[in-house]
């Protein structure tokens, strides 16, 4: 009896927890799927890397960011990319766009290992970096110079890298009327883990640590 009054207690509060909140009922709105990392959007970051004998090569990655105000992080994978960055930790970090979308593909599903003429295949102009010694990718509008700071995890299936911004070069093409880089123009793209597509960015909305005042 006195479980009974509990299970029908138990059940009033949930009931008023939910309401209360709002919850979305899962089974009419919401599918649930397995863990998946879709993190969204993710980035089309470019690895731009020398490699030992001053060849350029590149890759892509998505599962990057920004790690703090001055670094950027990379989940790195066994690569051409990693072996160049063993002997030389400096690297650039291009962004790509629509333009240069069907280059950055080819740069992500084939290796510098087999195919070291990469770089040149992809049709890209290199150009080394003045802060780093690593190519920068003149069709991509804007690069980040990188300096490795710390492997973490490091064994033979690869890294989770941490670097330094050291600097950041933007085509002046790509400059809005304030000087700085206009991230509008580029035609940046930003990859779909779900169906494994490229979309491009499209137009600004809103202006941050702004339009939510509206609210308070
Ligand atoms: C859309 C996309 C995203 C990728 N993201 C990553 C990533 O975040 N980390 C990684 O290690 N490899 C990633 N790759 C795989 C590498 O780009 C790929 O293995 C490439 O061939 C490595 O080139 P390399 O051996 O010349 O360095 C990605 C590939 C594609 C197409």
């Amino acid at each position: 009896m006195v479980e009974n009054d509990y299970i029908c207690d138990l059940n009033a509060q949930i009931s008023l927890f939910n309401s209360h909140f709002n919850f979305i009922n899962q089974e009419e709105n919401m599918k649930s799927f397995k863990p998946n990392a879709w993190v969204l959007p993710q980035p089309v970051l470019i690895i731009g890397t020398y490699d030992k004998d001053g060849r350029p090569n590149a890759m892509n990655a998505a599962w990057g960011g920004q790690w703090d105000a001055h670094e950027v992080f990379i989940s790195l994978g066994s690569h051409a990319t990693t072996d160049n960055l063993m002997q030389n930790p400096t690297f650039t970090l291009g962004f790509a766009t629509t333009d240069t979308m069907v280059a950055a593909d080819y740069v992500g599903i084939v290796s510098g290992r087999n195919v070291p003429d990469k770089v040149e295949r992809a049709g890209w102009t290199v150009e080394k970096a003045p802060d780093v010694d690593a190519p920068v990718f003149k069709e991509l509008p804007m690069t980040l110079e990188c300096r490795v700071k710390q492997k973490l995890d490091e064994s033979e299936t690869g890294c989770f890298l941490i670097a330094e911004i050291v600097g950041v070069l933007c085509d002046e093409r790509f400059l809005a009327e304030d000087g700085k880089p206009a991230v509008e123009k580029m035609g940046l793209i930003t990859y779909d883990p779900v169906h494994h597509t490229y979309l491009q960015l499209g137009k600004t909305v809103g202006h941050a640590f702004s339009d939510g005042k509206q609210l308070r």
